[in-house]
């Protein structure tokens, strides 16, 4: 099957790179030259584990290729993907799809009858009628069936996500489209994979609440991590002990400082958006968007607190700037609000991140980037760790009580221990326990 891929960000990268392994010749398109010219190069332009391997073995095997030019691509394709950006729109919350209908716009005349145009986007309920509509308008004609195919896969584990997904979402109720998805997704669906077909708007629904519901697991554990340091408890067991229940599961349930990422926050209000539009507000999803901004500028108090009510001329060390580990993808990362409310009050931050720190010195400033984290903790007053990747939850403790000038660490992550970490003279603070 040929597949074009309107916008080749992390969404259509890894779509792109993962189609083509299952074989189907897949031209990726963004607008990006400097992008696109990377890529052609053989430079994969974002952070993702494997990502690098599967694109050079597909391109080699000529199924993988990146353009600029949109219609050439479009007109030889089976299949095409829109994979661009819905960002928040400043100030009302709402989904930014602009993006999706300008691409929408520029597709619409290259495609042949038989195309199927695929929202893979997120975007809100009834976007893809618009989608339609937008193509309709410039064809004259209504042979294209839209689809909605709305992507879960995980930043850090997008390639693994994309292959072995725990189901694949398809709103159409056409019939020749659903024959499409179910042979473009059949290496999946060979292994058994459930496909889920619905009809487009629920779709595009499901996306947003499963991304809501998710955003509200982290949340509610926050709030329970809360109640835990109040009244004597341990918020890793009481995880546990919820997660051990199959009607809740354990993923998900990690007190820490607050979500970010690219996803939740900007779905969340744009679910929110919606349903203030149509006048059923969603006031849990609410609750949970004030409850996350807050609770950033909480853990700002939590680490003037560790060092001693105030943190004015003291150098903190930050291991971790990314929203989570295994990307490079700063979006709406707490380290954003944290680090820079913490040298509004005079502290020096010096920051060390296995893949963040080139993009995250662009948007905090004030901060020094170092290239090691014993370098980053060398005479800090404190070391606070903001995002858990591996080669922090084994750092050497007795070079790391070595290099801090005092032993304060703030472990927004719950990686270590309380008692080992007392045990070895640490003054030690984390999340719920
Ligand atoms: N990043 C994630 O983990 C993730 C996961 C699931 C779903 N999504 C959703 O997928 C969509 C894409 O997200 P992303 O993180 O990949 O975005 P991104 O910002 O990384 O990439 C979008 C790309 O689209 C390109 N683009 C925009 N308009 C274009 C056009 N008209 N023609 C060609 N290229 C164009 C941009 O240059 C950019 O490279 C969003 O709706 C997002 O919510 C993202």
């Amino acid at each position: 099957m040929h597949v074009t891929i309107i916008g080749t960000g992390y969404v259509g990268l890894v779509s792109g790179a993962c189609l083509s392994d299952f074989g189907h010749i897949v031209t990726c398109v963004d607008k990006d030259a400097t992008k696109i010219d990377r890529l052609t190069r053989g430079e994969i332009p974002i952070f993702e584990n494997g990502l690098g391997y599967l694109a050079e073995r597909n391109v080699k095997a000529g199924r993988l290729s990146f353009t600029t030019k949109l219609d050439s691509a479009v007109a030889s394709a089976d299949v095409v993907m829109i994979a661009v950006g819905t960002p928040s729109r400043r100030g009302d919350g709402f989904a930014d799809v602009s993006f999706v209908l300008d691409a929408a716009r520029e597709i619409a005349r290259d495609l042949k009858a038989q195309t199927i145009v695929v929202t893979k986007s997120t975007v809100p309920v009834g976007t893809g009628d618009q989608v339609e509509e937008a193509i309709a308008k410039l064809r004259g004609d209504r042979d294209i069936a839209v689809v909605s195919n709305p992507e879960f896969l995980r930043e850090g584990a997008a390639i693994d996500d994309f292959k072995r997904p725990d189901r694949i979402v398809v709103g159409t109720t056409d019939e020749r489209a659903r024959h499409t998805m179910r042979e473009l997704y059949r290496p999946l669906y060979l292994n058994e994979t459930p496909i889920l077909f619905t009809d487009r708007r629920t779709a595009e629904l499901i996306k947003y609440a499963s991304n809501a519901f998710l955003a509200t697991k982290i949340t509610f554990i926050n709030e329970m991590a809360d109640l835990c340091e109040k009244v004597g408890g341990n918020v890793q067991d009481v995880a546990r002990g919820m997660g051990l229940d199959r009607r809740i599961g354990s993923k998900f349930l990690h007190a820490g400082p607050g979500f970010g990422g690219s996803c939740f926050p900007k779905d969340i209000a744009a679910l929110a958006a919606t349903g203030a539009q149509y006048d059923r507000p969603m006031t849990i999803v609410e609750a949970v968007m004030q409850k996350n901004t807050s609770r950033r500028f909480a853990m700002v108090e939590r680490i003037v607190t560790a060092c001693g009510g105030s943190v004015a001329g003291k150098t903190l060390a930050v291991l971790g700037l990314t929203f989570k580990p295994n990307t490079d993808d700063m979006r709406e990362a707490p380290s954003l609000v944290i680090l820079p409310a913490l040298a509004q009050q005079g502290a020096k931050v010096r920051a060390y991140d296995p893949a963040g720190m080139e993009e995250a010195s662009k948007l905090i400033p004030d901060m020094t980037c170092v290239s090691d984290p014993y370098a980053c903790m060398d005479g800090a007053d404190a070391l606070i760790i903001l995002t858990e990747w591996d080669q922090f939850r084994a750092l050497d403790l007795a070079r790391v009580k070595k290099a801090l000038r005092s032993p304060v660490v703030v472990d927004l992550r719950n990686i270590y221990k309380p008692a080992d970490m007392t045990e070895r003279g640490f003054h030690y603070t984390s999340v719920g326990r």
